[in-house]
């Protein structure tokens, strides 16, 4: 008998091919942003964890003509129309700073307003050591959002961990550097995953926090 669950699933899957998407995650992102408005039209967004390329897909769209994708992979990504595509490993994270500010250089653009993670590990089969390679990969994701993300008005995040033991620190750290924060499992997720996303809205930066920090001391 095929259970419900993977009933789900296989419709997310019909349902990506049949709208062009490259993967059904790409309806993980358009619940997230239904709910939480994310993405807006103009917005440059970098993607990272990206292939095969269905939530820059969806960012594309979103963005139009006047915005920008960046999607970052270790792995090859198929060209996607407008998206500037990088293969980078996220966790060493000067160098894909470094990699992301030379493609905004060279396109124009000098500040991200949206980055989104769904990067996930190898699964090795071990629950610990799964859990702790996707706190890794969401902790450089955080990293690398607080160096790009300069605009506290236009400033988001979206970043995917699976529950367990580092959930909690993840997002207590996100909570610490975002003016507002949440967690959701989109339907689109497979019932029985262990995937949550923490979404961010309005990054505090390091000199605003210093500001903060010392007007509260005085009052
Ligand atoms: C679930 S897939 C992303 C699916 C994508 N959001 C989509 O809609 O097509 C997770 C991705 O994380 C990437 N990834 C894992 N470790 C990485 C790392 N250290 N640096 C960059 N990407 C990484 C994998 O190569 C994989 O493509």
């Amino acid at each position: 008998m095929v259970k419900r669950v993977d009933l789900q699933s296989d419709l997310f899957y019909k349902k990506a091919k049949e709208e062009g998407y490259r993967s059904r995650s790409a309806f993980k992102l358009r619940q997230i942003v239904d709910k939480f408005g994310v993405i807006n039209e103009g917005d440059v967004v970098v993607d990272l964890g990206a292939a095969p390329g269905g939530w820059s897909q969806v960012a594309d769209a979103l963005v139009g003509e006047r915005g920008m994708v960046i999607s970052v992979d270790i792995e090859l990504i198929e060209r996607i129309n407008n998206v500037v595509v990088l293969r980078t490993d996220i966790t060493n994270e000067e160098e894909a700073i470094r990699a992301i500010r030379d493609a905004l250089l060279s396109n124009d653009r000098n500040a991200v307003d949206v980055v989104i993670s769904d990067a996930s590990p190898q699964l090795s089969g071990n629950k610990d050591i799964d859990q702790f390679r996707s706190f890794e990969l969401s902790t450089a994701a955080l990293t690398i959002a607080s160096a790009l993300l300069t605009n506290p008005n236009r400033s988001n995040f979206v970043a995917k961990i699976f529950q367990g033991s580092y959930y909690n620190q993840f997002y207590t750290s996100v909570k610490a550097k975002f003016r507002y924060t949440r967690a959701y499992s989109p339907a689109a997720s497979r019932k029985r995953s262990a995937e949550v996303y923490v979404i961010g809205k309005g990054h505090i930066s390091t000199t605003q926090l210093s500001v903060e920090l010392s007007v509260s001391t005085v009052f």
